[in-house]
């Protein structure tokens, strides 16, 4: 069990992912993603979690994963900067509309701050509308349509952001105290990876 884990019980958790959350966030892709092109299994999940250019983060609840998000990093030379992809962002059915996808993205952003990332990027389904409007929230604007980017007659978008120099950047870790109200309802999201 990693160490924020065992703090306060009810709590949210952001922590960058160990390869011990591996198998847990494999079976969040499943839950998540129904088609299987489109989530990432369990050895890509470990090579993404263990990649070197990259931030792999998780929110846990009770030591149980609720979401997790990564980035990749790379030399931007359109930026003459870094740069960081947003590659995955999920959170399981059951704790949507709590905030923690923000959290997540939140904390993401922060830590591509502090690996030197000027410019962000991603892409998603553009009839994702929940995710579009959660990173339009977070500073992103459309760059581009991008069509069949997922197979054909499935279309993304590309979303950047800039990522200001000495951005004030908070701890990686975070706590977020357990709604006192019920989730928001919301409609069935729509399937699709950054
Ligand atoms: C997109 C996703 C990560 C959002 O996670 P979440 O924890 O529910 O998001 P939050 O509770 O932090 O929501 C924050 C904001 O996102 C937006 N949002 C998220 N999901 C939404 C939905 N289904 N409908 C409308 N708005 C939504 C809203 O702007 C919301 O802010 P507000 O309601 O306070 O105004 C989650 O729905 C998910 O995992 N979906 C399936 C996988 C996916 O589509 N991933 C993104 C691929 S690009």
């Amino acid at each position: 069990m990693a160490k924020d884990d065992k703090a306060e019980s009810g709590t949210v958790h952001i922590r960058l992912a160990a390869p011990a959350d591996v198998a847990a966030i494999a079976a969040l892709e499943k839950q998540v993603f129904a088609r299987a092109r489109e989530r990432f299994h369990r050895q890509q999940v470990a090579n993404l979690v263990a990649r070197a250019k990259g931030v792999a983060m998780v929110a846990t609840r009770d030591g149980r994963l609720l979401g997790w998000a990564m980035a990749l990093l790379r030399r931007d030379a359109r930026a003459a900067a870094m740069g960081g992809r947003v590659y995955a962002l999920a959170v399981g059915p059951e704790a949507r509309g709590l905030g923690v996808g923000g959290l997540l993205l939140t904390r993401l952003l922060a830590a591509m701050g502090r690996h030197g990332v000027r410019r962000v990027w991603l892409e998603v389904r553009d009839d994702n509308e929940g995710a579009i409007k959660l990173y339009h929230r977070h500073g992103f604007v459309r760059d581009r349509h991008l069509k069949d980017y997922y197979g054909r007659g499935v279309h993304g978008l590309r979303m950047l952001r800039d990522h200001p120099a000495g951005a004030k950047v908070p701890p990686v870790e975070h706590v977020m105290p357990e709604p006192k109200s019920a989730p928001r309802r919301r409609p069935a999201p729509r399937k699709g990876k950054p």
